[in-house]
């Protein structure tokens, strides 16, 4: 897991969730590209999650985290860039379902929504878990065409 590059953003509504990531990140010494925003001044969530996909697009970072209110605006961007499987996750099983049955490369959450608690158990799941493959390979191919 150290070796991996993570990449996180989001806008206002999810800085400070973001934050709290960060610091979560630094603790485990797991490296660690913050592509803003930087405070709590109201952005524009699509700007965000444009930088970070772009940072997994490239190969720099492995795996993205996006926060913004509910999550909800971050995934939608996130979903339409090519080769980004972001999921919005809520709860625990979700953020380690994501990782074994879709491959997801970028996880989604609101700052409004979870407690710091859940959120951080989120990340450490999303991680940790490998895909499984197998039969979920043909479904996660069959997205990939939908690009
Ligand atoms: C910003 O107020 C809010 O709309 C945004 O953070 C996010 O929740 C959008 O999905």
């Amino acid at each position: 897991m150290s070796k991996m590059i993570v990449a996180i953003g989001s806008d206002h509504g999810g800085f400070e969730l973001k934050e709290q990531i960060k610091a979560y990140l630094i603790e485990r010494e797991i490296r660690f590209v913050d592509v803003g925003t930087y405070s709590t001044t109201s952005v524009d969530y699509p700007d965000y999650a444009h930088k970070l996909c772009e940072k997994i697009q490239s190969g720099e970072c492995e795996r993205g985290i996006l926060c913004c209110g509910t999550g909800i605006g971050m995934s939608i961007a996130a979903n339409k860039h090519k080769g980004i499987r972001a999921a919005c996750c809520s709860d625990t099983y979700s953020a380690r379902l994501t990782r074994m049955h879709n491959d997801a490369n970028v996880l989604c959450m609101g700052g409004r929504v979870v407690g710091t608690g859940p959120a951080l158990d989120m990340v450490e799941l999303f991680l940790t878990t490998g895909y499984e493959g197998g039969r979920h390979a043909r479904r996660v191919d069959m997205l990939n065409a939908l690009d």
